[in-house]
């Protein structure tokens, strides 16, 4: 399967054209996400495997650029304001193409030396940069989940052991769905999963968790984690690290932090503050696919001891792997014996080459641009009428709540609010105008706006904040009318 030479460069020169065209300032005055149902993917969805070659590749690539552009929603997007936004950088998808042109295999030092060696100082690039402990080590993996999953076998190894006979694990009922699914991989089921209900902060309570792990105790258990969030997906907030961490050292439980979405903010002297404690964990997750701005599939995990990866899974090489290995230098890391995968992408050059490209001074300033610009929207928000903050700005993120105008004779009802609050959402997404989620706050659906994306535009964001008030305050009269009627 090979193409002529010049082929395959004007294949080359047409990705490109097609990808610099979205990477490149194509993303603002695109469609935030396809307006209703895909006709485009229910197409591909059908389409027959192809076994003559295209007749012409290039406009394949062109059809499937089109396709990517008008059938997907943009996570890159200025007004994507949704989940957790991927604002990537072009060096990232440059290193991508880099990367997989090598066929690199990263797992083992001896093929890899220099992909082993770039992977090794960007990771001590970022430990640095998040202010862990000196020594603090990982490696990188596909993203939060599956970071959360490594750092989670290397804390049931080293605390209770593959059995994990009566092992019992903590954390908030703000905490991401992948760390009970994590446990649920290792063998901890429901019964010895215990979510505390968070308290009026969202966060998880020390005291409750104090009593919940000696009630535990008493019953025969084995209390060995507390997993603590650095940046709830839902609303930013960040869970009381050190003293979670110093209960942690009394009790002798491991420590691990979620902060796929949060920890970036450390990079700041601000997030430094409101993530302190965050260097005493036994072990980190964070996302460069997130608020480090590389494509997905970009995860880091983080140990302040990684030799509790090598016991969770280093394995015995065989002999077809062992024979090869020259004596390095000392230092290599054989990073199939830190993780699950054997064969991995080389996922470290996409930081590396952006943190080469624009240096840590850039990506500190694009990350305190998303605190400052949560500060500017939350303010925005309360100084309108019809509308307020529920809570934030936590970490880039504030929730909201569109206001019952004062002249209506009764309330709805709040399973209406509720509904209407995911009405506007759908409605927004429909217009093409931007892409926001509802979460639930004490009980109620209220607005969410994510503001990692470098790329948001104070007056874009206070436009998007305008319309959601008007289709507000549309239904909020709407359903005061039907109730006047009925
Ligand atoms: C706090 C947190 N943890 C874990 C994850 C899972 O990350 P991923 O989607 O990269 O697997 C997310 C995703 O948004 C998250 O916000």
């Amino acid at each position: 399967m090979t193409l002529p030479a010049e082929s395959v460069a004007a294949l080359g020169q047409r990705v490109w054209e097609v990808v610099s065209g979205h990477v490149l300032g194509g993303r603002s005055e695109l469609a935030v996400a396809a307006p209703g149902a895909c006709a485009e993917a229910a197409r591909l969805r059908r389409e027959p495997l192809p076994d003559a070659p295209a007749a012409d590749p290039l406009l394949l690539v062109d059809e499937v650029g089109r396709s990517l552009r008008e059938g997907n929603a943009h996570p890159d997007h200025p007004d994507f304001l949704a989940f957790v936004p991927a604002p990537g950088t072009v060096t990232g998808v440059l290193a991508s193409a880099l990367a997989a042109g090598f066929a690199v295999p990263t797992g083992w030092s001896f093929t890899g030396a220099v992909s082993s060696a770039i992977e090794s100082a960007t990771v001590r690039w970022l430990v640095e940069l998040l202010g862990l402990a000196p020594g603090t080590s990982g490696l990188f993996v596909s993203g939060g989940s599956t970071a959360n999953l490594t750092a989670l076998t290397a804390a049931r190894d080293a605390l209770v052991g593959t059995e994990a006979r009566g092992a019992t694990a903590y954390f908030s009922d703000q905490t991401h769905l992948s760390v009970p699914r994590a446990l649920h991989v290792l063998g901890i089921g429901e019964e010895r999963v215990r979510v505390l209900p968070s308290d009026a902060h969202r966060r998880l309570s020390p005291d409750d968790l104090r009593r919940r792990v000696a009630e535990d105790r008493r019953h025969g258990l084995r209390p060995f984690l507390v997993v603590a969030n650095a940046g709830t997906t839902a609303t930013g907030d960040v869970d009381p690290l050190p003293e979670l961490a110093a209960f942690c050292r009394e009790e002798g439980l491991w420590l691990h932090v979620d902060g796929a979405f949060g920890a970036p903010a450390a990079l700041t002297g601000r997030g430094r503050a409101l993530l302190a404690g965050l260097d005493e964990a036994d072990s980190v997750s964070v996302d460069p696919h997130k608020w480090l701005f590389q494509p997905a599939g970009t995860g880091c995990v983080l140990l302040r001891d990684p030799v509790f990866l090598t016991r969770a899974f280093g394995v015995e090489l065989p002999g077809y792997l062992e024979a090869g290995a020259p004596g390095g230098e000392g230092g290599e890391v054989d990073y199939l014996n830190w993780g699950v995968e054997q064969t991995r992408e080389f996922r470290a050059l996409r930081l590396w080459l952006s943190l080469k490209v624009f240096g840590a001074d850039a990506f500190r300033a694009a990350v305190r641009r998303g605190l400052d610009t949560a500060d500017d929207i939350a303010s925005y928000i309360d100084s309108r009428a019809g509308l307020e903050v529920v809570t934030g700005p936590s970490l880039a993120v504030v929730t909201f709540r569109g206001l019952v105008p004062p002249a209506r004779r009764s309330l709805p009802a709040p399973e209406d609010t509720d509904r209407m609050v995911d009405e506007v959402c759908r409605e927004l997404r429909s217009e093409g105008r931007a892409m926001l989620t509802g979460v639930t706050v004490g009980g109620r659906r209220v607005f969410r706006l994510c503001v990692i994306n470098p790329r948001v535009e104070r007056a874009g964001l206070r436009a998007v904040v305008d319309r959601v008030a008007a289709l507000w305050a549309a239904r909020a009269a709407s359903a005061e009318r039907s109730e006047g009627i009925s």
